[in-house]
């Protein structure tokens, strides 16, 4: 059977390749510590799963949902709320407010509502590796704006190859970010907003890790910038703020074009998310608002003690300010795959090489704090004794 062309132009999913290895090396009876997905351990709210048991016991639940791809209403008017209330933004959660499977359904629908075959969507690099899917199985091109440690991993428009800016229709920008951690300010956000205007290209910034901030960083929405609606859209999810990761319920807030592209694609997909798991979302954003720093406390304890062991045995480094990842420089002479190879061989921890998001990523590796504290910790007692 000949498949699609456009599934052999994605590299394989990171994540199946890192599963696969850890995998086969648990089989043979190794005791591996993966650091290497981004996938909170900690469990959901227990009023969350609560809501959702009881909604799960209404039949009219187990329907199609109700406004179907939109999202429910009483759903949006929350998100709306939690907008208001997080980053003073002010959204109608009639036509610029929709729910979503997941943050990573967004960035799929967004391509194919706003990008045409051929059309040019810029993304980071390093980046998220599903932007890269998702501009592919819209048969556009992806290009790779490089964001680097000496430009405090910002892209620079003014460096896009101005063909390359002719034939862009989109672009796909994300702080708190991953791999990076990095965080982007105000000014970088007028600035793209301005670039996205004077070349009409619609932006998706793509923002699930908008509460994962330490070190007093500000908590900051693309759309609290003036202008933001006039050219883009933000995605967000549950997943990261309430351990949600399994529940696929997220949401796109911003322009009302795009947000009614974003519906019509999702009206011809899906229909929309499980009525008991949006009320649940509703009670997450409603009500569990202590639970963000209660995980914010957990990611602080475990990255300190990141921090510490690799200051120990001399590859320290300055981390940045968001997300659950650390982004690590790897030893001077090493690649990426060098020092994973290292630290998966001599120690059975796994850690992601910088370079699965993208080219831009060589000469750094990625750990994600969303492992239980013990495990981490036996991981770091294992690096310890490799150097
Ligand atoms: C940058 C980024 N966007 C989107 C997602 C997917 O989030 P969701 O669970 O909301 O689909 C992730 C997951 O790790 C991510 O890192």
């Amino acid at each position: 059977m000949q498949t699609a062309d456009r599934l052999s132009q994605i590299p394989p999913y990171l994540f199946v390749t890192l599963r696969n290895k850890i995998n086969k090396a648990r089989s043979e009876g190794v005791d591996v510590i993966s650091l290497g997905v981004g996938d909170p351990v900690d469990p959901t709210p227990q009023s969350v799963i609560d809501e959702l048991c009881r909604q799960a016991q209404i039949p009219i639940n187990h329907q199609y949902p109700i406004d179907e791809e939109k999202g429910m209403l009483a759903f949006r008017q929350e998100i709306a709320n939690w907008y208001r209330k997080r980053y003073g933004v002010e959204l109608s959660p009639e036509g610029e407010v929709v729910g979503l499977i997941g943050s990573k359904e967004g960035c799929h629908h967004f391509v194919l509502g706003v990008a045409n075959p051929g059309d040019v969507v810029l993304m980071t690099s390093p980046g998220y590796p599903g932007y890269r899917a998702s501009i592919y199985m819209g048969n556009a091109e992806p290009y790779e704006m490089p964001i680097l440690e000496s430009n405090h991993y910002l892209p620079d428009f003014d460096k896009i190859p101005p063909a390359i800016v002719k034939r862009s229709k989109a672009m796909f920008l994300n702080y708190p970010n991953n791999p990076t951690g990095a965080c982007a300010t105000r000014e970088f956000f007028s600035k793209a907003v301005e670039f996205a205007k004077t070349h009409d290209i619609a932006i998706c910034h793509d923002n699930p890790y908008s509460e994962v901030v330490f070190d007093s960083q500000e908590r900051l929405s693309f759309l609290s910038v003036p202008g933001a609606k006039d050219v883009g859209i933000e995605l967000n999810s549950l997943s990261k703020p309430y351990n949600m990761t399994g529940w696929r319920i997220g949401m796109a807030m911003g322009n009302r074009q795009i947000i009614a592209a974003l519906c019509k694609v999702k009206e011809n997909t899906d229909s929309g998310i499980f009525n008991a798991i949006q009320y649940a979302g509703i009670t997450a954003l409603q009500k569990e608002d202590a639970n963000i720093p209660k995980m914010l406390d957990i990611y602080y304890r475990r990255r300190k003690l990141v921090l510490e062991t690799f200051e120990k045995i001399g590859l320290g480094f300055q981390p940045q300010k968001g997300t659950f990842y650390l982004w690590i420089p790897v030893p001077k002479g090493m690649t990426s795959i060098d020092f994973t190879t290292l630290l998966f061989e001599k120690a059975a921890v796994v850690v992601a090489a910088g370079t699965a998001y993208g080219l831009y990523g060589e000469g750094y590796v990625r750990i994600s704090l969303t492992v239980p504290d013990n495990r981490l910790a036996e991981a770091m007692e294992r690096v310890k004794k490799v150097f």
